[in-house]
């Protein structure tokens, strides 16, 4: 039986990734409004890469004897200055998620709460690659800029990630969750 206070943070958790896939949701609108469709097709996969981070929590909860209470989402973020501005917000998000995450692990090491630590091992490894990801790309936006034909590179480029990242999913046996 899971601990209340474990399942309290859990809970939380699973508001936080679904604020993450929300507000990716939402720059994929705007970048596909934009027309850049690269990046617009790596927004909606992040999105319902989120999604499934929620459903995984969801899933573990409810399999531990608790009860995975789904919260409302705020409206997210709906206007961007450009491209960098996104990924500096995708890279802050990883970053926040990552803390969260490190905290989940704090709670559940002072309550000797080993099942759990060792399903969030996952998430530790998966925020490690999804910061990582985030800082790639805004090392390429740097490279490329967004002068002259620059968009259009920098969004050829991204569209050439998930093309890759959706290899490894399914290398791996599976969609990323
Ligand atoms: Fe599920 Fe990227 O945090």
């Amino acid at each position: 039986m899971i601990d209340p206070k474990v399942e309290k943070v859990l809970i939380e958790q699973m508001a936080k990734e679904s604020a993450s896939s929300a507000l990716y949701l939402s720059m994929h609108s705007w970048l596909e409004m934009k027309g850049l469709e690269g990046c617009a097709t790596f927004m909606f996969a992040q999105a319902e890469e989120e999604r499934t981070h929620m459903l995984k929590l969801m899933k573990y909860i409810n399999d531990s004897g608790g009860h995975a209470i789904i919260q409302g989402v705020k409206q997210p973020k709906a206007q961007f200055k450009n491209v960098k501005e996104i990924f500096e917000l995708v890279l802050e998000s990883e970053k926040d998620i990552s803390r969260s995450i490190h905290q989940l692990v704090d709670v559940c090491t002072k309550l000797k709460d080993y099942t759990t630590l060792h399903f969030l091992q996952w998430y530790v490894a998966e925020q490690h690659e999804e910061e990582k990801l985030a800082r790639t790309i805004l090392d390429k936006l740097e490279i490329i800029g967004l002068e002259g034909n620059g968009l259009y590179l920098f969004d050829k480029e991204i569209a050439g990630i998930q093309v890759q990242t959706e290899m490894k999913a399914q290398d791996a046996g599976g969609a990323g969750a």
